[in-house]
């Protein structure tokens, strides 16, 4: 059998591919250019991708023999899963393993903007700090404030435990309530998306994208927000109206917001990195050394239950595909 892996991997996740697999690696850390993909695809039973490849109507009919794609992230927004059912490709993907380290990032983010920890690191290495000053760099407290997490699955719920450190009023609003018993041990509430808006000190996103979520927070939800709000977003960039944001943050009516995912991913919205109050990171939430690894191997043991196996991966993003597992 024959795979095309489009990165180069974690020496241990290779190695659960190696024996198994004719593999044909773009042995790079930089992402593989689309016609290169294309032409690489063509003869292979297996993708081994990350959401940089889009895997559309266009690559799969480019590779008549595909059977399995599995994606190296929890999301699958890249990838046309009705297209995959519809030509019986098992789509895996890797929920679970990331779950804590992207939500350690959240706080990150948000503690690195309401406290300008980054603003600070540039004030020292640019020479301007000549003495401690009583207004120097002042932000807002995060202890005793009110969390808003829209999106209440595995990572918005790990969030909501982190909180509890705090002392932090927590809201959440998903589709989905959460039983009971999970609102009672975190100490959460649900309430509708306007209502967390508004309460909220601090709004933090943990949504999927998928069909009508896009711009969730455009210009209408950013008006609800309170005066002097923040907010935070670890889940897919167009989850936001971006040009909406910059306004806000411009005019001062948001206090500041930390991103890790962009509209236009990797372009910035116009104005965006002019703004001294966001805190912008290169959609690096899952990035450790331990969880990276983690989500590779899964990956690649997605490949192989559906290719040497034959037998159902434990994430299956397309569960109703007419595939034969
Ligand atoms: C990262 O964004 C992922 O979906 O894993």
């Amino acid at each position: 059998m024959k795979i095309l892996v489009t990165r180069r991997l974690p020496e241990k996740a290779f190695a659960l591919l190696k024996s198994h697999f004719e593999i044909d690696c773009y042995d790079s850390e930089e992402a593989m250019p689309r016609e290169e993909l294309l032409k690489r695809v063509a003869d292979k039973d297996g993708l081994l991708c990350l959401l940089t490849e889009k895997v559309d109507a266009e690559l799969l009919s480019r590779a008549p023999g595909l059977k399995a794609v599995a994606t190296i992230s929890v999301g699958f927004d890249h990838i046309d899963l009705k297209a995959c059912s519809d030509r019986g490709i098992a789509v895996t993907h890797t929920p679970g393993v990331l779950t804590e380290t992207t939500a350690d990032f959240a706080w990150a983010l948000l503690l690195a903007c309401a406290r300008r920890v980054v603003e600070g690191d540039r004030f020292l290495r640019t020479g301007r700090y000549k003495a401690w000053g009583l207004t120097l760099l002042l932000g807002a407290d995060v202890h005793g404030k009110a969390l808003g997490i829209v999106g209440f699955g595995r990572i918005g719920q790990a969030v909501a435990r982190r909180a509890s450190g705090f002392g932090m009023r927590v809201l959440y609003h998903d589709s989905k309530r959460a039983e009971a018993g999970v609102e009672a041990a975190l100490g959460v509430r649900s309430v509708n998306l306007p209502e967390l808006l508004r309460r909220s000190d601090f709004v933090t996103l943990h949504a999927s994208l998928g069909l009508g979520s896009a711009h969730l927070i455009g210009e209408k939800e950013i008006a609800l927000m309170k005066p002097g709000a923040f907010l935070i977003n670890t889940a897919r960039g167009p989850l936001v109206d971006e040009a909406a944001l910059v306004k806000a943050l411009k005019e001062g009516r948001l206090a500041g917001a930390g991103l890790d995912v962009y509209e236009k991913e990797p372009e910035l919205a116009p104005g965006l990195a002019e703004l001294s109050n966001v805190v912008l990171a290169p959609h690096m939430a899952s990035a450790s050394v331990e969880t990276r690894t983690r989500m590779a191997s899964l990956a690649a043991e997605g490949l192989l239950d559906v290719l040497i196996h034959g037998r159902r991966p434990a994430h299956m993003a397309n569960p109703s595909a007419a595939t034969a597992l």
